[in-house]
């Protein structure tokens, strides 16, 4: 079977931006009327996917005639939402809490959410009982439709909810606003087939689609012509890349076509599932000049046992294997992860198999999570949840692991110098530039932000365990 329906130039393309023109007149209209800008806050929790579903909502209200400000004291709030943790939800709530004063006081004011959270049945239903004010109301799946929503809205008065429970187009190529001007995330598939059995993503990002390769091709070299060096392939599990293609790619594929554009400098991707990183992989990644030294390959426990239960389809000998491979082609990758302590059932013993695979690989670093019950998903089923104060206790125990076995590694930059590309003036020290290495580690260094957007050579003088102090040479 084949869900390649994608055009990516579409005629929803075309509508959209022909709402973008109508919105357009109606906010200069109103903005001449308040003698001001009409001004558009996008706030955004949760990964690099919403990071970049809220640089095309951004481009889309850029479009319309909104300025984009970080204040929620905008004339429009738009909340990108996730719900991987509760605490992602809680989050969201207590914003919204305070957010319902503030429209009080201003009728004018429009409140949006849209993300992840939209998705569940659930949070609808409560944002539109105990926070009535929400005006626009959308999911993962039409975030393109921001400018009609808006319009609709506008024009009629009433809140607008618009959920769907799938797309099979890909509606691209519209305006988007980046962070950075110098480097982007590029979407190469949507969705999620994998279902680990703790996580909720594969519910509200739906099934697994790829975008054709010469889709992605052609947004990379226009990405290229705008400045960008460094792009980040974005994907749920990028190792499972082109399933149901037409033409079947493997990412591996991809990655070689993605070397060939001209004027990239920097290639990285996001997220890697241990089960399908393939040889072809880790062949292409070692003889490649632009892919970086980096690989975060989320671990999530070291328990085979737990691991069959979370439905993550490796063993802990897998894992260790796929790592030894990894390093052999690559010696000085640095590998990153994510582990979740107190899956349900997880006993002591299998914890201990967590902290023996740390001791084991010792990470460059690792985003550490405290298991959280999603709604729907197959492990809130699940009877034997831990207790509070042991989770806690392994959490702690966990992070000491982490430190100690990272500090072991992550000296051996020290003295050596390293192509970093500056992203950004120090937030503490405005006499120092954050760049950052290949292996994606920060290091800071004097200079001044005329370097911002350049790959300079910086020599490493310490190691501050997470990130790095250098000079330029
Ligand atoms: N697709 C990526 C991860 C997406 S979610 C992958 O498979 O690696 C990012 C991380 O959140 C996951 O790696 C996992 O460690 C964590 N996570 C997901 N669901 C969770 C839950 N219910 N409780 C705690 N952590 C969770
Ligand atoms: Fe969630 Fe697993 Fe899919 Fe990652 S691979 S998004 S953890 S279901
Ligand atoms: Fe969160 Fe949705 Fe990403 S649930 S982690 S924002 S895919």
């Amino acid at each position: 079977m084949t869900n390649e329906t994608h055009i990516e130039l579409n005629n929803e393309t075309e509508k959209q931006l022909e709402y973008m023109d109508l919105l357009n007149k109606i906010i200069r209209e109103k903005a001449s009327a308040k003698g001001r800008p009409l001004t558009a806050c996008v706030v955004t929790f949760g990964c690099q996917m919403n990071e970049r579903d809220s640089e095309k909502l951004k481009g889309i209200l850029t479009r319309c005639g909104y300025e984009l400000t970080d204040d929620e004291t905008a004339d429009l709030v738009l909340y990108n939402t996730c719900t991987v943790r509760e605490n992602a939800n809680l989050r969201l709530y207590g914003r919204l809490g305070h957010l319902s004063g503030m429209k009080k006081k201003d009728h004018d004011k429009i409140i949006g959410i849209c993300g992840c959270m939209a998705q569940e049945p659930d949070v609808v239903k409560k944002l539109e009982t105990s926070y009535p004010f929400t005006d626009i109301i959308f999911g993962t799946f039409n975030v393109y439709k921001l400018a009609e929503i808006l319009y609709s809205h506008l024009t009629t008065g009433s809140r607008i909810t618009d959920i769907w429970e799938s797309n099979d187009t890909f509606t691209e190529l519209l305006p988007t606003v980046r962070k950075y001007p110098f480097k982007s995330g590029v979407n190469i598939m949507y969705g999620c087939d994998n279902f680990c059995t703790y996580c909720i993503v594969p519910y509200v990002r739906g099934r697994e689609k790829s975008r054709r390769p010469e889709d992605i091709i052609f947004e990379i070299e226009q990405l290229v012509k705008d400045g960008v060096t460094e792009v980040m392939l974005l994907g749920q599990n990028v190792n499972s890349y082109g399933k149901g293609l037409k033409a079947e790619v493997t990412f591996a594929e991809l990655l070689r076509r993605v070397e060939k554009v001209v004027g990239l400098k920097r290639i990285r991707f996001m997220t890697s599932h241990p089960k399908d990183l393939s040889d072809e992989l880790i062949e292409v990644m070692a003889a490649s000049e632009k892919i970086c030294d980096h690989i975060h390959l989320p671990l999530q426990s070291g328990s085979t046992e737990v691991l069959k239960r979370m439905n993550r389809k490796y063993t802990k000998e897998d894992y260790l294997a796929l790592v030894e491979k990894i390093r052999k082609a690559m010696p000085d990758i640095s590998i990153t992860t994510d582990i979740i302590v107190g899956f349900p059932g997880e006993s002591e013993a299998d914890f201990e198999e967590t902290l023996d695979v740390v001791r084991r690989v010792k990470f460059d670093s690792a985003y550490t999570f405290i298991y959280s019950k999603r709604t729907g998903t197959p492990a809130a089923a699940y009877e034997e949840q831990t207790d509070e104060a042991t989770v806690k206790n392994r959490f702690d125990r966990l992070l000491k692991e982490i430190k100690n076995a990272s500090s072991e590694v992550t000296g051996r930059y020290t003295g050596r110098t390293m192509p970093c590309l500056a992203e950004s003036v120090n937030d503490h020290d405005p006499a120092l530039i954050t760049g950052r290495m290949s292996n994606n580690m920060l290091v800071h260094f004097p200079g001044d932000k005329s370097l911002v957007g350049k790959i300079v050579d910086v020599k490493i003088t310490e190691c501050k365990g997470f990130y790095y102090f250098g000079e330029r040479v």
